[in-house]
Parts: C-alpha cells; sequence; structure tokens
C-alpha cells in the first residue's frame, strides 16, 4: 500500500533563513533541529527543507556543487543525521529538495567539461553559436538576459535556463540519468521520507530553436521525454519504498501534463505544485510589472486545478506561499488593519482544499513582506538582475525599485521571527548580523508572542492543521466551486460519505452580501475567524471584512 498522506500537511524551511544556531548571521541545520518541538506543535507531517547542500550560495544553495556532502555554513552530516532522528522521534518526515534540472559550475561534473573530457560535456548541453555570431538560441534565462554562456576556450556556449552558474544537465544522456538515480538513492538510504523535485518538468528539452513568440519556454517546459524520464527515476528509486512522498515544482505547465505526473495509478509522483493561480498579479508571464490581483482568475484557476486533477484522479500540493513567493498575506490580504483576519482567512481557504497542504516558515505567524526601502537591502540574484534589465528598458530606479519590493523572493526570505529581540530570535542579539535584514514589524508579530495567544495566526493554522486530520471530508471529500462569479466571495463545498463542508470567504476588507448563499441548517460552524460566527438568513449570507466560516454537517 501506498503511504496515505491526504490528511498530512507539510511544513517547509529554508534554512538559511530559519534559525542561525552558531551566531555567524546564517541559518543552520542545527537551528531546525533546535525548533523541531516547535514544528510538532504546530502540528505538520513532514518537513521540506530547501538544498544545504555544497553550493557557491548563488542561488542559496539551488546551485548545488556535491550531492553528497553538506555546506559547512549549514552544519556536518552528523547535523543532518540527528535532525532526520529527532524529526522520527516526533512523527516527522523529512523532505529534502533534489535539484536536478542543473547543477552548479563548480560542481564536478561541469569542471571536467570545461577541461575538455568528452563523457563530461555530455552531461549539459554545449552548442555552437549561428554564424552571425549569436548564442544558438535566444532563449531567455529565467532570471534575465540571454540562456546561452559564452566558452571561448570550446567556441561553443552551454544552456543556463536559470543564472549562468547553473548549466542544465542533459537528462538525454543515460549516464546522467544513472547519476541521479544514484543520489536519490543514498539519500534515501539516510532515512529520508520524501522528496522534493525542483522545477523537474524542464528536464527534457524538445529542440534548440529560437521562439518567435515568447522566451523559449515551449522548447524545454514538459518535454517529449518527461514523462519517461519521472517513471524511469520513481522505478528505479522512490517507487520501491511506499513510505516516500514526492512532490514536483512543475514550472509553467499544463493540466493534462499534472494528470500524469500526479496520477494516483500513473507511477511518477505523489503530487505537484503548479504556480498558475500565483500569476494573478501578473501581466501574461510578465512578473517584473505592477497589476492588481485579478481575483475572479485567482478562483478560475483554483477551481479549475481543484476539479479537474480530482475528475482524473490527481493530487495536488494546494499552498500561497515558498521561499520564491512573496508573502500572502501582503500580496492577497491586509497587512494593515485586517492583517490577522486575512491572514487566518488565507489559511482557511487553502487547507480546506482537496490536496496536501504546504505552508511556508513564517507563513503560520502572518509574516509580512520585507519593509525594504533601498536595492541595497536585496539579496536574491532574479531581483537584483531585474531591478537591473527594469532600468535598461527605461524605468527610474525607483519605480524600478517598487517592482522589486513588490515581487522580490525577498519577501519570503527574510529571517524568522521567532521573537521581539534585535534580530528576532534568528541570530541571538550579541550574534553578526543576519544575511538579509530582518522586518521590523519583528517587534509585533513573532511565535513567542503568538505562542501565548490563543486567538493567534499560529493557533488558527494549528487548528486548520488538525481538522484535516479529524474530518475526512476535508482529506478525502470531492470539491464543488461555490459563488464562482462572486466579485468577493471565496466558496466551495466539500461532500464525502454523506459528510459536508461549506467554505465561505469575502477576500476583501469590506462587508459584502452573498445572496444565492446553500442553507447551513443542520451544520455546526468547525472554524472561522471572527468570535461570533455568522449564517445566511433568508438566502443571504452576510461576511465581515475577510471574514472566513466553515460549517460541517454529517448525516
Ligand atoms: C526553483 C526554486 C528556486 C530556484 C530555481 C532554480 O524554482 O524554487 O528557488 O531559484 O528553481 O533552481
Ligand atoms: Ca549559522
Amino acid at each position: 500500500m501506498k503511504k496515505d498522506f491526504r490528511k498530512s500537511t507539510v511544513y517547509q524551511i529554508y534554512p538559511k533563513s530559519f534559525r542561525d544556531t552558531n551566531k555567524d548571521g546564517l541559518g543552520d541545520l542545527r537551528g531546525v533541529i533546535e525548533k523541531l518541538d516547535y514544528i510538532k506543535e504546530l502540528g505538520a507531517d513532514y518537513i521540506w527543507l530547501t538544498p544545504f547542500f555544497v553550493s557557491p550560495q548563488n542561488d542559496n544553495g539551488y546551485d548545488v556543487a556535491d550531492y553528497y556532502r553538506i555546506d559547512p555554513a549549514y552544519g556536518t552530516m552528523e547535523d543532518v543525521e540527528e535532525l532526520i532522528g529527532e524529526s522520527a522521534k516526533r512523527g516527522i518526515g523529512l523532505m529534502f529538495d533534489m535539484v536536478f534540472n542543473h547543477v552548479s559550475t563548480s560542481h564536478e561534473w561541469f569542471q571536467k567539461a570545461m577541461e575538455g573530457d568528452p563523457y563530461y560535456k555530455d552531461f549539459f548541453f554545449f552548442r555552437k553559436g549561428r554564424a552571425d555570431g549569436t548564442p544558438p538560441t535566444n532563449w531567455e534565462s529565467k532570471f534575465g538576459g540571454n540562456a546561452w554562456e559564452y566558452v571561448e576556450k570550446f567556441d561553443e556556449y552551454y544552456l543556463h535556463l536559470f543564472d549562468v552558474s547553473q548549466a542544465d544537465l542533459n537528462w538525454d544522456n543515460e549516464n546522467v540519468r544513472r547519476e541521479i538515480q544514484k543520489i536519490v538513492k543514498f539519500w534515501m538510504e539516510k532515512g529520508v521520507k520524501g522528496f522534493r523535485f525542483d522545477v523537474i518538468n524542464l528536464i527534457s528539452k524538445r529542440a534548440f530553436e529560437d521562439d518567435d513568440c515568447g522566451d523559449g519556454r515551449k522548447y524545454y517546459t514538459d518535454g517529449p521525454n518527461i514523462h519517461r524520464y519521472l517513471k524511469e527515476l520513481h522505478d528505479t528509486t522512490f517507487g520501491t519504498d511506499a513510505e516516500i512522498i514526492t512532490v514536483g515544482e512543475m514550472s509553467s505547465t499544463s493540466i493534462e501534463n499534472c494528470y500524469q505526473y500526479a496520477g494516483h495509478d500513473t507511477g511518477e509522483l505523489s503530487m505537484v505544485f503548479s504556480f498558475h493561480h500565483l500569476k494573478v498579479d501578473f501581466m501574461g508571464n510578465e512578473k517584473w510589472v505592477l497589476v492588481p490581483a485579478d481575483f475572479q482568475k485567482l478562483k478560475d484557476i483554483i477551481f479549475e486545478w481543484q476539479t479537474k486533477m480530482e475528475q482524473h484522479n490527481a493530487w495536488n500540493a494546494v499552498f500561497w506561499c515558498n521561499h520564491d513567493q512573496p508573502r500572502v498575506v501582503s500580496r492577497f490580504g491586509d497587512e494593515g488593519r485586517y492583517w490577522k483576519e486575512s491572514a487566518k482567512m488565507l489559511g482557511t481557504v487553502i487547507h480546506c482544499l482537496r490536496g496536501t497542504p504546504y505552508v511556508y516558515q513564517g507563513e503560520e505567524l502572518g509574516m509580512t513582506d520585507t519593509d525594504f526601502t533601498e536595492i541595497s537591502q536585496f539579496r536574491d540574484v532574479e531581483s537584483l538582475n531585474h531591478y537591473q534589465i527594469l532600468q535598461d528598458k527605461g524605468l527610474s530606479p525607483s519605480d524600478a525599485l517598487r517592482i522589486v519590493q513588490v515581487h522580490s523572493r525577498d519577501n519570503g526570505r527574510t529571517p524568522m521571527q521567532w521573537d521581539a529581540s534585535l534580530y528576532a530570535g534568528f541570530t541571538d542579539k550579541d550574534g553578526v548580523a543576519p544575511w538579509i535584514g530582518v522586518n521590523g514589524n519583528h517587534t509585533r508579530i513573532n511565535a513567542a508572542a503568538q505562542l501565548e495567544d490563543e486567538d493567534s495566526v499560529f493557533r488558527y493554522y494549528q487548528r486548520l492543521i488538525a481538522l484535516r486530520k479529524e474530518l475526512d471530508v476535508i482529506a478525502f471529500g470531492s470539491i464543488e466551486p461555490l459563488a464562482v462569479k462572486h466579485p468577493s466571495v471565496f466558496a466551495y463545498r466539500r461532500s464525502y460519505k454523506g459528510e459536508e463542508l461549506l467554505v465561505a470567504a469575502n477576500f476583501y476588507g469590506k462587508d459584502c452580501e452573498w445572496k444565492t448563499a446553500p442553507d447551513t441548517a443542520g451544520y455546526r460552524q468547525v472554524i472561522g475567524n471572527y468570535k461570533d460566527s455568522s449564517t445566511p438568513e433568508n438566502g443571504v449570507w452576510k461576511l465581515r471584512p475577510y471574514e472566513v466560516s466553515v460549517w460541517f454537517k454529517s448525516n
């Protein structure tokens, strides 16, 4: 029997920003060990740890130079083993983050390729440029600029869909696939209970051709051999252990491909992250613009994925936040007057959906976007590149900064706010200043304060996580979208073996009325973010600012 993870919740940790135990300003693995009881108290079943392998840290560890060793800034192999053991004692499984679309150019494979070793050159995509002296294709790197880097020595270019120091691996080479299987098995033997595969749907390249109407993604997204490669990885590694769960990060994917990636019986992955619902404040695929979030689009996308994945017996990961996203309370909620109400409402909408919920460190405290006012405070390579690109396109430095403030991945990377002390308890106050600035609001928003407060966002998330375990309908139920065209209400019904769950949320800071609300007679409220619960009267449900209310009935 495959592991049934439908009642589980995953807590994501970005170790660099989680807890620094040796006062060097960088989060470390001992910091994760120190906080395991906190995660246990929250109720999470798994921890997904972002990469801590040896790396030059150009992309904070997503540029791996050695998959078998721990970056000394994070700790040692003994720390990892202790972390796995201590987590297991608490009933928590660890999920490691495997970056296999690319390696750091400091990785031995790339170094050998650069020495001209043909065996290793074929681990990558080295190609000749065109006669006119331009790169092999016009594809754009996700971090800005052309995706090919020239190597004078070979008079060739290598492909990097991300930073120039992240060289794409050639999965069509069987030797590459074998090396990757070895790595996965190595970590399985250490007792890891799950894997998150980084941008895994980009590993099979279709053709090296110019993209006349885009940035090249149609040539490498959900490519021709992707399902074959995933099945092979499944069959040779994690698929042999029924306990292991997997999630694939799917960049610009299609839902049809996800039926396969995350199908119950397709033999690929347990579930997928898709991001279409987090592009509702983009202009098409363009992230570096300021446009208001499109609520109708957000609902349409979430409901489409919810209903179709269910029809195809496939499973979603459900989430608002991760280390690449702005903080949801700042993005779709209200940092100010309705901070607490909106943080709880957003959490509820996600946690009652059909899928496995992911909580990103600090989300359970309602942490907000950064308060950075100068570009020098930002650290992320993508943000810094685009700050420059925006100015090259003619924007003023202050307009470029405004866009970066809104969209930067650093919004999710400021230190975890443990307490009200100088460095928020991330680094002790007599330590080195954290690698990235602490948000000034840590004096108000922090774990210590919320653990003391029964009405806190933390306590509310704890309740949400527990509810999924208590009520089968949340874990197993089918989904029916409601109020689909309502301009402010996000609502749905879940049903399972005579049980029903009704979720109604007001996504805005003004009172609203849902005039066609279903009757709640016979239901009881199981969670909500206002003290006195509201119910429909004569078919009209009045919802207060950011109010959410969840009702349950069993026959
Ligand atoms: C994924 C990671 C992101 C990283 C990129 C390249 O999107 O989540 O942080 O920069 O892949 O590895
Ligand atoms: Ca440290």
